[in-house]
């Protein structure tokens, strides 16, 4: 697997594995890589013929009080996590590659509808960020397919609409969340908690599977499963940023004739935010 850092270097990769006819993947990540980012991998091997990975801890996408500066970086972890699972290129740009005149002076995509509310209302900006380099990377690397996780839902939708409306020719694939075993959801940001905070993680899992299982069972009061949600993670030591039932489709509000539907939520630990969801159907 060779690591490259410029563009020319990385279109000339891609472009001898296209003179090959291979069908290409991208799945763009942040690095620190985890279960959660390997599964997206071995979807990738599974589809296609040559895997790109990418790693670049997108400031744009960053709020100011945010972690960027303090985001894991784990190159060589990294870089032999993705040679065993198969990967053939891996992709590091720097800033200066990706936002040459800064990111002031950037284009901005920006897609109206499902980046506001949920993690949107709480990152403001956030998924302009998003689909400013996720646009950007597919331009770059120009793959067939391109994975992402289920466990950023909202991320998902925001991709999914931004491909569709910009007719980009690419195909986009979700996958299932990967988690630990006692439920808690894969995430570089988990690295942050200390050893307590560890063991309260997994009640929002908990908490969240309760309220499908009485949304499950008939029950359609969800102010008040949500204000039980809510007091059950208080007492775990979390501070709820939200939680909400959504159409897993169209991430609008669940609607009476919303058959899949997605919980989502959102929830502090300390300093650490952390997310969730659950895909069920009525
Ligand atoms: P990052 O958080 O590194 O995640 C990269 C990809 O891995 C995303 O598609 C994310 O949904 C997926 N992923 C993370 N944890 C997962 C888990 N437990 N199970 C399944 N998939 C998981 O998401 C980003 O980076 C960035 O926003 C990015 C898309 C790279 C744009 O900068």
């Amino acid at each position: 697997m060779n690591t490259v850092q410029t563009l020319q270097q990385l279109r000339a990769a891609v472009a001898r594995a296209r003179s090959e006819g291979k069908r290409i993947a991208l799945v763009p990540t942040m690095g620190n890589l985890h279960a959660g980012h390997i599964a997206l991998i071995n979807q990738a091997v599974e589809r296609a013929d040559f895997v790109v990975a990418s790693i670049f801890v997108n400031p744009l996408q960053f709020g100011p009080n945010e972690d960027l500066d303090n985001y894991p970086r784990t190159l060589a972890a990294d870089q032999s996590k993705l040679l065993d699972a198969g990967c053939h290129l891996l992709f590091t740009p720097d800033a200066q590659t990706m936002y040459p005149q800064g990111m002031a002076q950037h284009t901005i995509v920006s897609v109206p509808g499902v980046s506001t509310g949920l993690c949107g209302g709480s990152r403001p900006g956030h998924f302009d960020g998003v689909a400013t380099v996720v646009c950007k990377l597919l331009n770059m690397v120009q793959p067939d397919i391109a994975m992402f996780g289920e466990k950023d839902y909202q991320q998902l939708a925001v991709i999914r609409k931004m491909v569709a409306d910009l007719n980009m020719p690419v195909q986009i694939f979700g996958v299932p969340i990967v988690r630990d075993a006692d439920g808690l959801a894969l995430s570089s940001r988990n690295g942050y908690l200390n050893a307590q905070q560890r063991a309260s993680a997994p009640v929002l899992h908990q908490c969240m599977q309760a309220v499908k299982a009485q949304i499950k069972h008939g029950r359609r009061d969800y102010a008040a499963l949500f204000e039980q949600l809510n007091t059950d993670l208080q007492v775990a030591g979390f501070r709820l940023d939200y939680v909400e039932l959504r159409d897993a489709l169209s991430l609008q509000p669940a609607a009476v004739q919303s058959t899949q539907l997605v919980l989502l939520a959102a929830a502090y630990l300390g300093s650490t935010r952390l997310i969730d969801n659950l895909i069920f159907d009525l």
